[in-house]
C-alpha cells in the first residue's frame, strides 16, 4: 500500500475501458421482430378488437426509430429471445452462486481494460464502485463481487443514480482521493439494459443497449503520463416520475403480464426532453462559470447518449452554436441508449485525437431525474 502522506489529493481520470457485447441488433431486425408480435397479437385478439374491447396494438418503423432518436442498432447480451416474437426478453443459462454473475462478468472485462491501460495491477486499487442501472441483485454487492474477480484488497459498494450513476460515480471516487481516504478507484457501470426494458411497447422497444465501462481515478501523484485532471465536479437531483421502473422486492409483478409493465423501463419521453434539456444545459454553463472556464472554449463534450436531438439543443446552448461531431461526438447510433455508461463509451472512444491542455466535459442525465458533469482537461 502506497504511503497516504506522499499523495496531491488532487483527482485524475488515469484510463477508461470498455466492453461491447458482440451481437448487435439493427433497427430492421428490431422493427420486424416487433411487427411480427404486433401481427400475432391482432390476430390472437381478433375477436375482443373487433367487438371494441382491446386496441389493436401498431406497428413499429425504422424510419421513426431513427429520426426520433439517432438510433440506428443497439448491442445486446442475448439477441435470439428478444428477436423472439414468442419471448422478447433477454434469456441465458441461471448461473451457481459459486460463479461470476454476468453483470459482474461484464464489468470486469472493462475494468480490466482500464487497469491494463493504466499500467496499474489489481492490488493497486483501493475501491470498486458499481455504479449502474439495474444491478443483477440486491446483495452482495456487484462491486464487492467484482473486486473479488479482481483481485483487489479495499472496499467497494453498488451506487444506482439511473443514467447518472458513472458521474456520480466519479465524484464519489473523487472525493475519496481529495479526502485522501483512497490513492485509486474503480467505478465500473456494467448496464445490462436489456433486461428493464419492454421490448413489447412500441414507444420505447429501440431505446436501450448493453455494455460495460469502466473508469479509472487516481491521486494524480501516481497517475500515469497520459491521463486527465478533473478540473471539477457537480451533481443535481430534482425528482421526477417521468422516467421510472417499479420492479423491486415489495413491488414483483411478472413483466410479461400486463399489469407488470411498470415493473421496467416508463417514460413520458416528450417530457423528459422538454425538462431535462434546459436543466442540463443550465447546470454546465453555471458549473463552467464557477471553474472560470469559458463554455464556449470547450473542446469536446461527451454527453449522455439518449437521444441525438436532446444532445444537440444541449450542445448549442452550451457552445453557442450548432456542435459538429468532433465538438460532441455521437455513440447513441450503433450503441444506443447505453444508460450510465453513455458518455464514458463517448469519452473511451473519442478522446485520443486531443491535445495536451485541451478541456472537455463529461456529462450524464437521467432517471431521478439526475445530471452529472465532470470537467475534465487532458495533461501535459
Ligand atoms: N414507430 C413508429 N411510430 C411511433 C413509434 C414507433 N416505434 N413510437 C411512437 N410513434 C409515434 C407516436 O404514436 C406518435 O404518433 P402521433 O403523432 O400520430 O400521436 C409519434 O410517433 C410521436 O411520438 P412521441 O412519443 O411523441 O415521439 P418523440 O418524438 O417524443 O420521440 C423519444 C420519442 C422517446 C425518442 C423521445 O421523446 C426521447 O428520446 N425523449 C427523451 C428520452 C430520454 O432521454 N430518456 C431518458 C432515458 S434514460
Amino acid at each position: 500500500m502506497t504511503d497516504m502522506t506522499e499523495m496531491s489529493g488532487r483527482p485524475v481520470i488515469s484510463a477508461t475501458g470498455l466492453f461491447t457485447p458482440e451481437d448487435s441488433i439493427s433497427n430492421e431486425e428490431l422493427v420486424a421482430s416487433f411487427n411480427e408480435y404486433v401481427r400475432r397479437y391482432n390476430q390472437q385478439h381478433s375477436d375482443s378488437i373487433e367487438a371494441g374491447e382491446i386496441t389493436a396494438l401498431t406497428e413499429s418503423s425504422v424510419e421513426f426509430i431513427e429520426k426520433a432518436s439517432g438510433i440506428k442498432a443497439r448491442h445486446v447480451m442475448a439477441k435470439q429471445p428478444v428477436l423472439d416474437p414468442d419471448i422478447m426478453s433477454p434469456r441465458w443459462p441461471q448461473r451457481s452462486n459459486d460463479e461470476l454473475s454476468i453483470l459482474a462478468e461484464i464489468g470486469v472485462k472493462a475494468a480490466r481494460q482500464a487497469l491494463e491501460r493504466a499500467g496499474r495491477k489489481a492490488e493497486d486499487v483501493d475501491a470498486v464502485l458499481c455504479a449502474a442501472s439495474n444491478m443483477e441483485r440486491p446483495y452482495p454487492a456487484m462491486a464487492i463481487e467484482i473486486q473479488q474477480a479482481l483481485g483487489i484488497d479495499g472496499f467497494g459498494f453498488d451506487m444506482n443514480v439511473a443514467c447518472s450513476s458513472a458521474t456520480f460515480g466519479i465524484q464519489t471516487a473523487a472525493d475519496y482521493i481529495r479526502a485522501g481516504n483512497a490513492k485509486s478507484v474503480l467505478v465500473v457501470s456494467p448496464e445490462i439494459t436489456s433486461g428493464h426494458l419492454n421490448w413489447r411497447d412500441r414507444d420505447s422497444h429501440f431505446i436501450f443497449g448493453d455494455v460495460a465501462t469502466a473508469v479509472l481515478v487516481e491521486d494524480a501523484a501516481l497517475a500515469p503520463a497520459e491521463h486527465w485532471d478533473i478540473l471539477g465536479t457537480k451533481l443535481k437531483t430534482v425528482f421526477s416520475n417521468n422516467i421510472r421502473n417499479n420492479f423491486g422486492f415489495l413491488n414483483r409483478a411478472y413483466p410479461e403480464e400486463a399489469e407488470g409493465a411498470d415493473k421496467l423501463f416508463v417514460q413520458e419521453g416528450r417530457k423528459v426532453f422538454k425538462e431535462v434539456v434546459p436543466m442540463v444545459a443550465q447546470m454546465i454553463v453555471e458549473e463552467a462559470e464557477r471553474l472560470k472556464i469559458d463554455p464556449q472554449s470547450l473542446r469536446r463534450l461527451w454527453l449522455h447518449q439518449a437521444n441525438a436531438g436532446m444532445n444537440r439543443l444541449i450542445a448549442h446552448r452550451v457552445l453557442g452554436h450548432e456542435a459538429s461531431e468532433d465538438e460532441s461526438p455521437t455513440v447513441l447510433d450503433s450503441y444506443g441508449n447505453t444508460s450510465s455508461a453513455g458518455s464514458i463509451i463517448a469519452f473511451h472512444l473519442h478522446r485520443a485525437d486531443l491535445q495536451a491542455e485541451d478541456t472537455g466535459l463529461i456529462c450524464s442525465f437521467g432517471a431521478g431525474y439526475s445530471a452529472g458533469t465532470v470537467f475534465v482537461r487532458k495533461a501535459g
